[in-house]
């Protein structure tokens, strides 16, 4: 036999062990006989690189070292799902299903909500070619490497389907089971070690790791719930969960067809607490519209399907006791106070709310302190929902006859540079006034500055803000286009997550600092409007920014704008016009300011000046409502102008007309025709403008 023969050979039969013993716990060899044949594969492998196949079993115990994940687009979006949070919600969206479909019959499928990393993989002649990661729902990280270490998810179906199926795209949830979660938890406490607060961080982690050999030691699991392909090759959800359990995926044994609502609302019933016997976190279930001709007749809004919508369980809520406050120093120099909780047996354990281990809540403000009347050592009750950050919810005040309970106090001074602190008046808030010196105040600019609606410089996330303090490289955002290659390479530090307690080194080797400088020289393209928010002005957020853009067209004339000028630019008030003079009147501002233009920031719109080409729109207000192929909106726009038209907002009953386009929104076209406005396609307002 060749050796092509032979890894052909051992591939297939590999394969079918594993499906056999993952999917139906047969064991059809001893380990040590399937460990002898995986070891031969390995070594042919290692002897003919190019006859490996991309369905490896191999592969399952991983190898690979990923320097940095591509980020590839999904052919289909990954959408996320309308949330509803009680009975009627669920009704609602029953009877615009009903509407949806003119009163046919229709059956339900109903699914736990899993609660891990969102997954995405692709099949090609019936070959796992590619696991990507959510990301932003058009984009996401390419991790391959590490979800074929999911022994659940088949590299290959041929030898259990005859299905003529070749490419299809499958979506999951990837998960770290509870049971693998507590065993990581208790080696890295063991190694001294901080762990982490939940499985679906460790999860988030694993899948992360740029050597696949560890993530597969983090045994990784999915369960898969949606099928996508070009082709039509299922009539109902049900079947393709059917199919998919039959190839050979993990197909979660809870879901359950529902002839109709009530039957809905009675599996929700059932799973409230039977779920706690799944190996992973769920926060709700999915309830999805069966038959597949009918999910194409309701069809998608922009962000979610419409024959699909989740229903989150009431978030869990458990006592807790109040051991102490801290306070943490924002951006703008506000202090938060954060709540530190512990359980109430203080047994070491910590307190525990669904799956995650919580530490701290945030207070918010003084007011949130005083509202719920806290006092140290109260025994308070914590309520914990999906992700969001726990909340302390009240406290049981008859508690406090048997145990010792302190006033909070407020600092005096910032728990960071000892400045003291102030408090504006009808402000809840304590701030501290050292804006020039206040480590997390300066730390915060910085970050502010990089983030994706400012200067957008993503290669600076993740730690190395910190380091470029640490090392005394950067005071303020403007020091960032002072630095050089020289300065940064070689640079270090451990640093760790707040959230997961996971330790992670820093380190600056070449290709991390080529990226940054191009991070910073890129940021020199980036329009006005994002410098003007990256500046980090109070009260001026992308939204105003954009406004202010709009109408001073550049920073000379905004800076020049008094109180009453500021005030007359539409939807800017007091408190931000007075932030705005109060920030230019600050000559120190102005020379950060004069240094990121001499940096080459861009410090004015590039809006071309419109050349008139005809008045046939003169004294029309004019909008326009979704797409209209080629034609860009920045050209249908420059149209309307260039012809004496005025783009307005909104839709009113003084619009002259609305140009309706492909995928138009539907409360505007609604609006339009309930106030009799004219609405035109885009052929005719061509045709209009001649
Ligand atoms: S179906 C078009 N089914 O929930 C949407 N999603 O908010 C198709 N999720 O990102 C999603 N369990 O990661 C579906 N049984 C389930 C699910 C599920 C968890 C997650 C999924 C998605 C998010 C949607």
């Amino acid at each position: 036999m060749s050796a092509a023969e032979r890894i052909a050979q051992l591939t297939d039969q590999l394969n079918y062990y594993n499906h056999r013993y993952y999917q139906d716990s047969v064991s059809e060899i001893s380990d040590y006989e399937f460990d002898k044949l995986l070891e031969e594969l390995s070594a042919l492998e290692t002897q003919h690189p190019d006859l490996k196949r991309p369905d490896s079993p191999t592969q399952r115990v991983g190898g690979t070292v990923t320097k940095e994940f591509q980020a590839v687009a999904h052919k289909y979006p990954m959408l996320s799902l309308g949330n509803t949070y009680n009975e009627q919600d669920l009704r609602d969206f029953d009877e615009r299903v009903r509407k949806g479909l003119n009163g046919a019959d229709f059956e339900y499928v109903c699914e736990l909500k899993f609660d891990g990393i969102s997954l995405s993989m692709t099949y090609e002649n019936g070959v796992l070619v590619r696991g990507v990661t959510r990301g932003d729902g058009t984009r996401g990280d390419d991790i391959t490497a590490n979800v074929k270490t999911i022994k659940t998810l088949p590299l290959n179906i041929h030898s259990f389907t005859h299905s003529t199926t070749q490419s299809f795209e499958i979506r999951g949830e990837g998960f770290m089971p509870f049971s693998v979660f507590e065993k990581l938890n208790r080696e890295l406490e063991a190694a001294d070690e901080s762990t982490y607060a939940n499985p679906r961080n460790a999860a988030s982690g694993a899948f992360k790791l740029q050597d696949s050999a560890e993530t597969a030691r983090r045994s990784l699991d999915c369960y898969v719930y949606y099928f996508l392909s070009d082709e039509e090759v299922f009539e109902t959800h049900s079947q393709s969960l059917e199919a998919l359990k039959a190839w050979g995926f993990n197909v979660s044994p809870s879901w359950q067809k529902c002839a109709d609502i009530e039957a809905v609302l009675a599996y929700i019933a059932e799973w409230e607490e039977k779920r706690h016997t799944l190996p992973l976190a769920t926060d709700g279930i999915v309830i999805k519209v069966n038959s597949l001709a009918q999910q194409r007749e309701l069809g998608f809004t922009a962000k979610s399907p419409r024959w699909a919508i989740a229903y989150k369980y009431k978030a869990e809520n458990k006592p807790g006791v109040l051991r102490s406050v801290s306070f943490q120093v924002g951006r703008t120099g506000a202090l938060t106070p954060v709540a530190n909780l512990d359980n109430l047996q203080e047994d070491g354990k910590g307190l525990w709310l669904s799956g995650t281990r919580v530490k701290r809540a945030s207070l918010h403000n003084a007011n949130e302190i005083e509202r719920l009347g806290l006092l140290l050592n109260d025994v308070v009750l914590v309520e914990k929902g999906g992700e969001i950050i726990p909340k302390i919810t009240g406290v049981n005040t008859e508690a406090r006859a048997t145990r010792l309970t302190f006033p909070i106090a407020w600092p005096t001074h910032c728990p960071e540079c000892a400045t003291e602190l102030v408090r504006k008046e009808g402000e809840a808030n304590h701030y501290c006034p050292n804006e020039r010196g206040c480590p997390p105040q300066l730390r915060g600019k910085v970050e502010h500055f990089i983030h994706r609606k400012a200067m957008n410089i993503d290669s600076l996330g993740e730690g190395k803000i910190e380091l470029l303090f640490e090392k005394g490289l950067i005071q303020n955002p403007a020091d960032l286009y002072d630095l050089k290659y020289e300065q940064l390479l070689g640079l270090e530090k451990t640093i760790t997550d707040d959230e997961t307690g996971k330790t992670k080194k820093v380190s600056f080797r070449e290709k991390t600092v080529e990226n940054i400088l191009k991070g910073i020289e890129n940021s020199k393209t980036v329009p006005f409007k994002q410098v003007l928010f990256g500046i980090g002005i109070r009260f001026v957020g992308a939204t105003v920014a954009d406004r202010l853009a709009a109408y001073f067209k550049n920073i000379d004339a905004l800076m020049a704008a008094d109180f009453d000028a500021l005030r007359n630019v539409p939807e800017i008030g007091e408190k931000i016009a007075q932030s705005l003079v109060d920030f230019f009147g600050d000559t120190s501002n102005r020379v950060y300011v004069e240094r990121l233009r001499a940096a080459g920031l861009q410090m004015q719109t590039d809006d071309l000046p419109v050349v008139m080409e005809s008045n046939a729109l003169e004294g029309k207000t004019i909008l326009y409502t979704g797409t209209f192929g080629d034609l860009s909106r920045e050209t249908l726009e420059q149209k309307i102008a260039a012809n004496g038209g005025k783009l307005v907002s909104g839709v009113s009953g003084k619009l002259d007309f609305l140009i309706v386009g492909e995928k138009p929104g539907s409360s505007k076209v609604e609006k339009a025709t309930k106030l009799n406005v004219k609405m035109i396609s885009i052929e005719e307002f061509l045709a209009m403008i001649g």
